[in-house]
């Protein structure tokens, strides 16, 4: 491995058993060099000199262990921002955006209904994890006041790094359980979470990157629905009139969650589906919602 092209077609060959090693390949030795993907393409016939060929190696053999890519790279996009990931952290999932984009879907609705004294929209990320949702809402939507809350100490200082790196700063953080970590009486017009939701004996917890991720971020229960069952049963009595809480879940939770959500006394209850047909988000809008303002006068 003389150069950047001898150095990829190796490493492609050690990461055989990986879903994609070309890109893993390629993605190792840009985090290595400090430079894009697209410099190595640009450059195949560069040298790398030794130490820069036993570090790569090194890099190597740690992802043929099992080391998650973005925590040997310490970074994941996520709603193409960049956030800063370790061991301790949930690695974001593209999954996750889903759950993003109904929630910023309900935003101007929400708006629409405010009564005009209300200040900003509060809504609140239950399980922040590396701040990927909090920090995704609070990009898109300036106007709106975010909170974070997490239990893990490890999870909340990522998060914490993650919003001050990205110019969010004003995305309020609090360490804490769930609803415990709200104030009495304080409530929310969007309540959102993806919490753990994995049945404890579930054998994909030995699959992929999740054998070296934080447990507490994974499993949840013999079932998986321990935490999905707490958030439902606290999360209503934080929701503003009209507000929404919305919950990622397994793909065949969605009937269970959304018994949940009616038991707790949520309406329009409804699961949605990702792209591949699947349903992986449950919301439901706590009662005494507003009407929507009529698009025009009746005659
Ligand atoms: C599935 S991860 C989601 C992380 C992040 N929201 C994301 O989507 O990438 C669940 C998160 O909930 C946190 N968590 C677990 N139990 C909690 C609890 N009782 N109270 C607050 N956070 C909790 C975990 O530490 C973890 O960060």
């Amino acid at each position: 491995m003389r150069n950047y092209r001898t150095a990829l077609t190796w490493a492609r060959a050690e990461l055989a058993g990986l879903d994609n090693p070309a890109l893993e390949a390629e993605v190792l030795l840009a985090h290595l060099l400090g430079r894009s993907r697209s410099h190595l393409l640009a450059w195949p016939e560069r040298a790398l000199d030794a130490v820069q060929q036993r570090a790569f190696a090194g890099l190597i053999q740690r992802r043929r262990a099992g080391e998650p890519l973005a925590y040997i790279t310490g970074r994941r996009e996520f709603w193409s921002l960049e956030l800063e990931v370790g061991p301790g952290v949930l690695i974001p999932r593209a999954d996750t955006e889903l759950l993003v984009e109904l929630a910023l879907g309900l935003i101007p609705e929400l708006i629409a209904e405010q009564a005009p004294t209300q200040g900003p929209l509060r809504i609140a990320d239950l399980g922040t994890g590396s701040g990927a949702i909090a920090a995704a809402i609070a990009s898109e939507r300036p106007d709106c006041q975010v909170l974070a809350v997490e239990r893990s100490d490890a999870a909340l200082g990522i998060a914490r790094a993650n919003l001050q790196r990205l110019g969010l700063g004003h995305v309020q953080t609090r360490q804490g359980d769930w609803c415990r970590a709200f104030n009495p009486g304080e409530r929310f017009d969007l309540i959102l979470s993806n919490p753990p939701y994995i049945a404890s004996d579930d054998p994909h917890l030995q699959q992929g990157d999740l054998p070296a991720e934080p447990i507490q971020a994974l499993v949840s229960g013999a079932d998986g629905l321990d935490d999905l069952r707490l958030i439902s049963a606290c999360a209503p009595a934080h929701l503003r009139p009209g507000g929404w809480l919305l919950l990622e879940h397994g793909f065949a939770q969605g009937a269970c969650v959304r018994q949940l959500l009616r038991q707790a006394g949520l309406e329009a209850v409804r699961s949605e589906n990702d792209l591949a047909g699947q349903q992986r988000v449950s919301l439901g809008r706590g009662k005494n919602g507003r009407l929507p303002k009529p698009a025009f006068a009746l005659g």
